[in-house]
């Protein structure tokens, strides 16, 4: 499994094979059900253009000093996420920041992954031509059906996480990387060609609008905090994927190129995703703020009555699985590479005891929809609490707790150094400057003043 000797010095870990192949697994990463089915309902809930601007911002300003930061970390350490703080600062006091990272992406990968079997089920009913069988009503109580019975999403929510393992077992360079290879070329291609179907709409006018014409009387506090949640989520950010992937990273690679070029696929895509759903939705004259049934009541209503709809439906639903599965690999590998190097396991041994727990709790999620409803924790059930603290507490503390060791406790000179390659490339001055302010102060501040916020 291990055929890293030619890339790295380093003593037989894993790593990946070529450039390409790092940025399609971070890209594949990023781009997920994040940008499927949580970007477009949080779109229509805070009122369109305005909250992706405010999006867009945090991107570029927070989220990239963010994503080198961990980074820096990663690739510096060559040590999965809990073992890179440890390593970086010996004193030992900061391997909770990993083990924080650790325990989010279990929460995560939780409900994530039964929100994967939802997709493997809907495409399974987009092949059985479901959809045509009825109308909004009968969409929407097909799936809270569906998503509250007490087995069939658990199945779904099985063969999703085995697929997930599967790859994973495979190894960085022989699994995720050669799967991202080949599938995110492929989800590209198909969003791009229902992007087109759903623009070419009569009637596409008014959700182009809804996306690039902002409406700020539409935004209130908690627009900031879910546009910075939706950073994180969608970027993947403090939740130690960075740090785990860039562990894998040769040092001749320039990783301000490699984190641009994630944030911009990360953002082309969730615009793609935008044009391919609210032209549509308008189109059809339904209201955009459905929240989370968006993707799964109101896109099937609307596959029901397109021209070819129902090839539209399965090319949508493949692409929703090839997302999320690019997605839950990495979770599951920042996971398993803490096991392996903390435990001293065996990769297949570290996968199958995460899969056992990511199921247990993944089982609880899907339940929550159904059975155990009434098990609710500070008002809201598991499978919410999971997103909330996944998204909105742990991602922003692990976030927040990278640019300060990252900023404050390695420091300038350490940053410039893994920039620039041990000066093997050149990057400006002003570069770097600008990137420590917005690591040291504008990153930790903006984390703080928005989660207070929330809390008000
Ligand atoms: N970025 C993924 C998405 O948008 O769906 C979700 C995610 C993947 C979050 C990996 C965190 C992570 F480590």
């Amino acid at each position: 499994m291990n055929d890293a000797s030619n890339h790295h010095t380093h003593t037989g870990r894993d790593s990946f094979g070529s450039s390409f192949g790092i940025l399609v697994a971070l890209a594949g990463s990023a781009v997920g059900l994040g940008n499927l089915w949580r970007f477009p309902y949080l779109v229509g809930e805070n009122g369109g253009a305005a909250f992706i601007l405010i999006y867009l911002a945090f991107v570029f300003l927070i989220g990239m000093p963010i994503m080198l930061s961990e980074f820096v970390v990663g690739r510096r350490s060559q040590s999965s996420a809990r073992g890179a703080y440890q390593k970086l600062a010996p004193d030992g006091k900061w391997g909770f920041a990993g083990s924080l990272a650790i325990v989010c992406c279990i929460l995560i990968l939780s409900f994530y992954s039964v929100v994967g079997g939802w997709g493997i089920e809907y495409l399974f009913k987009a092949f059985r031509f479901d959809f045509t069988k009825g109308d909004q009503a009968a969409l929407s109580s097909m799936f809270s059906t569906f998503a509250s019975s007490s087995w069939q999403p658990l199945i779904c929510h099985t063969l999703f996480l085995l697929a997930s393992g599967i790859i994973v077992i495979l190894g960085v360079k022989n699994g995720i990387e050669r799967f991202s290879k080949v599938m995110m070329p492929v989800l590209f291609v198909i969003m791009i060609g229902i992007a087109i179907r759903s623009l070419t709409l009569p009637g596409a006018r008014e959700g182009i609008e809804y996306l690039f014409k902002p409406d700020w009387s539409a935004v209130t506090a908690d627009t900031f905090l879910d546009a910075l949640g939706q950073a994180f989520f969608s970027l993947s950010l403090g939740s130690g994927m960075v740090i785990t992937y860039g562990s894998y990273v040769s040092r001749k690679e320039n990783i301000v190129s490699l984190s641009a070029k994630t944030a911009i696929a990360d953002t082309l895509f969730a615009m793609i995703a935008g044009c391919a759903i609210m032209p549509a939705v308008f189109a059809f004259g339904i209201s955009p703020g459905e929240g989370p049934g968006l993707v799964f009541i109101t896109l099937p209503h609307i596959f029901s009555q397109l021209p070819f709809g129902g090839v539209i439906a399965i090319l949508f639903f493949v692409a929703l699985l090839l997302a999320a599965l690019t997605s839950s690999i990495s979770l599951l590998e920042v996971i398993v590479a803490f096991s392996i190097e903390e435990f001293k396991m065996k990769r297949r041994t570290a996968v199958m005891l995460t899969l056992v727990v990511l199921w247990v709790l993944g089982c609880l999620c899907s339940l929550s929809q159904g059975v155990l409803s009434d098990w609710k924790f500070f008002g809201k059930t598991v499978f919410d609490l999971f997103d909330f603290v996944s998204a909105n507490v742990l991602m922003l503390a692990g976030g927040l707790l990278v640019v300060i060791f990252a900023g404050w406790k390695l420091g300038r000179k350490i940053i410039h150094d893994e920039l620039s390659n041990s000066g093997a490339l050149k990057i400006p001055v002003w570069f770097v400057d600008t990137l420590s302010f917005l690591i040291r102060f504008l990153a930790p501040v903006a984390i703080i003043v928005i989660a207070v916020f929330q809390w008000i």
